[in-house]
């Protein structure tokens, strides 16, 4: 992962096939995708590649193309007026108008920025990042795919971060871009990173807390005395917004799911604590687990890492634990037939 992730799939090709390319940079929030863009950008930036970039906001889903807009407003301005034309001809004027955000037939935008992109290529190397492709609109993702089908000779690289809560962007364009799944660290990342902190002896604490979850490890050695045990105020406010994607039901069967401590849990049990059904916290388990909050351990679920746990313990307000607790010890008590406990 790191730089060897970046590394591996940009720095074994020439710089030149690498410029025609897009690439995917994949996983859960805080696993890393960003850094592995910013990486990027600055091979492309010592290599004498122009970069462009911009990031895609879910509230601004609906507006056309804004990351697009973002990313080229600033060339459309500097160049503006005969030196655009001299560029792109009778696009010219579409991207003008795109760049003030005014309405118009999507396959003139769609060309318009072809053309653009290919232009600027045409000068020098252009890396374009997207990050957060998983907020755009549809438009966005649909141009990103009609670059890859229309700009293969030119020396363009799209790198885009996409968290895969949903896998929908990643899917509609996993055909023509290259996807790089980013996982956890391995211990001796982890070593390393506790190493230069100051912290090595805590190392093994670092990775049993976060299991690698890269900016897990970097909050958690922020806190050298929370390392063996409490959770830092930034994890709270991390796991909470993590939290903000699942509805109110699901919130209730990961709060449930901490009462019983580090040992796995099955979606049976905890709808006898919730009275749920057990395939109804089946797919809210499966949500979490898309959203890397849970993992599977063999036929039950595990939170992804203690800390992801504790964080939701300790938010958990005392009297709802108390609720929780109770029920989980009648739940246990009490196995209903057919349950092997
Ligand atoms: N390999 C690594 N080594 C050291 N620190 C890392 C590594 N990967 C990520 N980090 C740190 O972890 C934190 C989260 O990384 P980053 O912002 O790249 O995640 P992300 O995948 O873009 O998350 P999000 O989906 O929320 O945008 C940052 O502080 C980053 O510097
Ligand atoms: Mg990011």
């Amino acid at each position: 992962q790191g730089e060897d992730g970046i590394g591996a799939v940009l720095g074994s090709r020439g710089l030149g096939d690498v410029y025609k390319s897009q690439l995917l940079i994949c996983g859960e929030a805080g696993i890393g995708k960003s850094r592995l863009a910013a990486e990027a950008e600055r091979m492309a930036g010592a290599t004498g590649g122009l970069v462009l970039r911009a990031r895609c906001h879910e509230i601004e889903r609906a507006l056309f193309l804004q990351p697009f807009v973002d990313a080229l407003r600033p060339r459309v301005a500097h160049l503006a007026g005969q030196l655009l034309r001299d560029m792109v001809g009778g696009w010219a004027q579409v991207l003008e108008s795109l760049a003030k955000g005014q309405p118009m037939e999507r396959r003139y935008a769609y060309e318009a920025v072809t053309a653009f992109l290919c232009a600027l290529a045409e000068r020098e190397p252009v890396l374009l990042v997207l990050e957060d492709l998983h907020a755009a609109g549809a438009a966005t993702v649909e141009l990103v795919h009609y670059l890859a089908r229309r700009t293969s000779g030119a020396r363009l690289l799209v790198v885009a971060t996409v968290r895969t809560d949903d896998e929908a962007v990643t899917d509609a364009l996993r055909g023509p871009a290259e996807v790089l799944r980013l996982g956890p660290l391995p211990p001796g990342a982890v070593a390393e990173l506790a190493a230069r902190a100051g912290l090595g002896e805590l190392a093994d604490e670092v990775f049993r807390r976060t299991r690698g979850h890269p900016q897990f490890v970097v909050e958690l050695l922020g806190e050298p005395d929370l390392v063996r045990q409490g959770v830092p105020a930034s994890l709270r406010v991390i796991v909470l917004a993590r939290l903000r994607g699942l509805d109110d039901q699901a919130r209730r069967v990961l709060r449930a799911a901490s009462v019983l401590g580090a040992a796995a849990f099955d979606p049976v049990l905890l709808g006898e604590m919730l009275a749920l059904p057990p395939q109804v916290v089946a797919e809210h388990c499966e949500r979490a687990l898309a959203r890397g909050l849970l993992v599977v351990s063999g036929s039950a679920y595990e939170f992804a890492c203690e800390l992801t746990r504790e964080a939701l313990y300790v938010t958990t307000p005392a009297p709802t634990l108390v609720v929780y607790q109770d029920r989980a010890r009648r739940a246990l008590l009490v196995p209903p037939a057919g349950r092997s406990r």
